[in-house]
């Protein structure tokens, strides 16, 4: 019998965010759960109408609890600030919902989850949607887009160009500001980003989101 099953029997199917978030912990839907020290739940106000999907938590959101809280989280404050979006009035949560790392002597190095545990958490994801309703869903990297738009979905070549999903929900690619941190061409990755973003924000003010 496999242990892991994924997320689905934890996922609740009634009440709002606050008990998305509080039976988070409870989830035993795949192996991230035993190594990591905490789960990470989408943070935001319940009726955002932007919701950003990152990958998963890292280092410092595993130790802390919150979303973007990191040197990732960093940056995409400032990309946000930039953009003339509030983080405040944005949505923000995870494709997986634990931290995925090796370790290497004293650190835990940041390993990319595998195509199960992106299936495996997708039922929060789905839920967290269903709750929040947003007008946009903004795609941050090549792990959440797997997880919105299922494979094949390349967001080199999307990213920047506003996406219909199949029911009708209006989503947005980029990439993972992870991917601009560690960039050698940072000013011009930086500045991409947040036209990316402008984007989305000129998405929610025509309204066609
Ligand atoms: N990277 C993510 O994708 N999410 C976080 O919460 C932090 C870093
Ligand atoms: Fe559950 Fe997702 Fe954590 Fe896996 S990563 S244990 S599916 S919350």
């Amino acid at each position: 019998m496999t242990k892991f099953t994924g997320a689905s029997q934890w996922v609740p199917h009634d009440g709002g965010l606050r008990k998305v978030t509080a039976t988070l912990p409870e989830c035993r839907g795949c192996d991230l759960v035993e190594d990591a020290e905490r789960v990470v739940p989408g943070e935001g106000p319940a009726r955002a109408r932007m919701m950003l999907i990152g990958e998963q938590p890292g280092d410092v959101e595993d130790k802390e609890g919150h979303v973007f809280v990191g040197p990732a989280g960093r940056l995409l404050d400032k990309a946000l600030a930039e953009a003339g979006i509030d983080r405040s009035s944005v949505f923000l949560t995870n494709a997986v919902k634990h931290f995925r790392f090796e370790r290497q002597g004293k650190r835990r190095i940041h390993k990319t989850p595998s195509a199960g545990h992106i299936t495996a958490c997708h039922p929060w994801l789905e839920r967290e949607l269903e709750v929040v309703r947003p007008a946009l869903i903004v795609v941050l990297g090549a792990v959440a887009a797997r997880a919105v738009f299922g494979t094949g979905f390349k967001v080199t070549e999307q990213r920047g160009l506003p996406q219909q999903l199949p029911d009708g929900r209006s989503a947005l690619a980029t990439v993972h500001p992870s991917a601009v941190v560690r960039s050698r061409e940072y000013r011009r990755d930086f500045a991409l980003f947040v036209d990316d973003l402008r984007v989305a924000v000129d998405l929610l003010a025509s309204d066609s989101a």
